[in-house]
């Protein structure tokens, strides 16, 4: 068996056109352009390049992006008095926070103080709690671009699907968990502490790789016939980016699978924007809260 590409980045390409046209939508009926906020605090290589991928994303669709590049060594008061000004801006719809931030900042104390209805991100405690209770207002990008993409790809329906996810971290593994339950599926979430993670991965209708390690989970454990969504990446020193799963068995395996890059990358990215938009209409505020 050779898998059916789950093509990300064809997805997300249909997505940006729909929002392209919104944008202009919006601004024929004389409203100004979403405005989102990007703050990349220090230099971290690899958050330069997807605060880069994403500025760009927006000035393709028309979404104005404003950057807020900051020193490594930015006190985390004036961090907390930028947001407070940007959440209290009626220009800015909303704010991002590139992540990871230098240690001497608390990330969660930053992201609990982007108001809600500007959190594209769909990081906040409030958005997740959102999620948990099946009333999502702006939702994690990652995953739900991952079920936007099996949507693109004709899976509408996962229902009673076993969907096992492997990790859970706070902003991929937990809330994609919570999407596949939104999406009626069996949910079972492994991670560091799972034992027989095998036996877990063997059940996997579909399967969601969000470790952020390489070679944990071993091709020959995929169920034949199964979904495969990879959410890693990883750049070997040859410049190769990879995802969490080697490819090329694991396709031998799968019916469908993300390839990395142009899997659920460019997916993250178009949710970005879909928050973004969703953010700048008025009736999100209401429909969140
Ligand atoms: N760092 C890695 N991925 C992300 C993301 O989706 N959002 C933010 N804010 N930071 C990240």
């Amino acid at each position: 068996m050779t898998a059916h590409i789950l093509d990300g980045k064809a997805a997300s390409a249909q997505i940006r056109e729909t929002i392209a046209a919104a944008v202009q939508h919006r601004q024929q009926q004389g409203k100004r352009a979403p405005n989102l906020a990007v703050i990349l605090v220090g230099n971290d290589p690899a958050s330069q390049v997807y605060v880069n991928a994403k500025r760009k994303a927006c000035q393709e669709v028309g979404i104005q992006s404003l950057a807020y590049d900051l020193p490594i060594n930015m006190p985390q008061t004036e961090l907390l008095a930028l947001i407070k000004t940007l959440g209290l801006d009626d220009q800015t719809d909303g704010i991002l926070v590139q992540l990871p931030l230098p240690e001497h900042i608390d990330t969660d104390l930053i992201l609990d103080q982007i108001p809600v209805h500007k959190d594209v991100d769909g990081f906040h405690p409030y958005n997740l709690g959102r999620l948990a209770q099946r009333r999502p207002g702006l939702r994690c990008c990652t995953p739900y671009g991952v079920i936007q993409l099996l949507q693109y790809a004709g899976m509408t329906d996962l229902s009673g699907m076993h969907a096992v996810v492997v990790g859970a971290s706070n902003h991929v593994g937990r809330p994609m968990g919570l999407e596949l339950l939104l999406a009626k599926c069996t949910v079972t979430i492994a991670h560091r502490f799972t034992k027989n993670l095998d036996q877990h991965v063997k059940q996997a209708d579909l399967l969601i790789a969000a470790v952020g390690k390489r070679d944990i989970i071993n091709s020959e454990w995929i169920k034949p016939g199964a979904i495969v969504v990879d959410i890693g990446i990883h750049r070997l020193p040859n410049g190769q980016l990879k995802g969490d799963l080697d490819f090329e068995t694991a396709s031998q395996r799968a019916a469908w699978i993300t390839p990395v890059p142009g899997g659920i990358g460019p997916m993250t990215i178009a949710m970005l924007l879909k928050n973004t938009l969703l953010a700048a209409e008025s009736g999100v505020v209401n429909s969140i809260g």
